[in-house]
């Protein structure tokens, strides 16, 4: 399974930091925002990746990244997203890299303590339809927020001013290849986007949508609040905590091996 990183969009919720760089070029603690999403996938076992970027700095991503030597990688793809059309939008431009195949999807601005293995490793036994991840938060209404019937998800609302539920829908997503024609039947929404939510309640209405619950601790780093809790979740305790070349290093460092 191929893994897509969706790293466009103006990141205007954190405006001036983001008028000089893309908001996925930001420091969380040691580094910069679109390592952890890279990690996310390789601890995942997902090593064929595409990140969506856009904006005025799309250069820097490659001038950061390259091939992805550090992560071990041989080949980095990259697509250019016009304007702010939504995370549906971005995802829409992965088509010709999924090559008629399943994908996993990460937003680029979202951060785990551990793996999403075992949903990835469910999702390539099952092939079709789609799987999200949920995690318990204390401020749903910033997110999508699934409504349950039993342990059946009826509803994803976005953004919702009175949330169903405590859950929040993780920007971890994997699609069969039918997303493609979901985002072409897609209108935008009161805020002007291709919404991800829609695609989700998309394959919910379809009776393929499947979920767990993400193991460790999740957020998001899109507002200063969060961007700040990200920074400290990761200065505690780091991220993606499996074996991987950016984490080798890093614990070799905290065993002051490496100076
Ligand atoms: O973090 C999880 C949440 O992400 C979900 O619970 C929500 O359902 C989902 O809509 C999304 O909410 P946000 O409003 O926080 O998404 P945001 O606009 O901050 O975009 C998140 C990432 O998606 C961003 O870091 C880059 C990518 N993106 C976003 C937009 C709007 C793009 O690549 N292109 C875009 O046009």
């Amino acid at each position: 399974m191929k893994g897509v990183i969706l790293a466009g969009g103006l990141g205007t919720r954190l405006l001036p930091l983001t008028k000089i760089t893309n908001k996925h070029l930001l420091p969380i603690y040691d580094k910069p925002m679109i390592y952890y999403p890279i990690q996310a996938l390789l601890s995942a076992g997902i090593r064929e990746i595409q990140i969506v970027t856009g904006g005025n700095f799309a250069g820097d991503f490659l001038m950061l990244l390259g091939n992805g030597k550090e992560f071990g990688l041989q080949h980095l793809d990259y697509t250019y997203q016009e304007g702010e059309g939504g995370i549906a939008d971005a995802l829409r431009l992965a088509e010709h890299f999924a090559e008629g195949e399943g994908i996993a999807v990460v937003l680029g601005d979202n951060i785990i303590e551990g793996s999403f293995r075992a949903a990835a490793e469910r999702f390539r036994r099952r092939k079709e339809g789609a799987q999200i991840l949920l995690k318990e938060v204390e401020d749903p209404q910033r997110f999508g927020v699934p409504v349950f019937e039993g342990e059946r998800i009826v509803r994803i609302d976005e953004k919702p001013a009175r949330p169903a539920s405590n859950y929040a829908v993780t920007g971890i997503y994997f699609y069969d290849n039918r997303v493609f024609d979901i985002i072409r039947t897609l209108v935008p929404s009161g805020r002007g986007e291709l919404e991800i939510t829609d695609v989700n309640n998309a394959y919910l209405r379809a009776g393929t949508l499947e979920w767990d619950v993400l193991e460790g601790w999740w957020t998001d780093a899109g507002t200063f609040e969060s961007l700040l809790r990200a920074q400290n979740l990761v200065a505690r305790g780091g991220a993606n905590k499996v074996e991987g070349p950016f984490l080798a290093e890093r614990e070799l460092l905290t065993q002051g091996a490496i100076r």
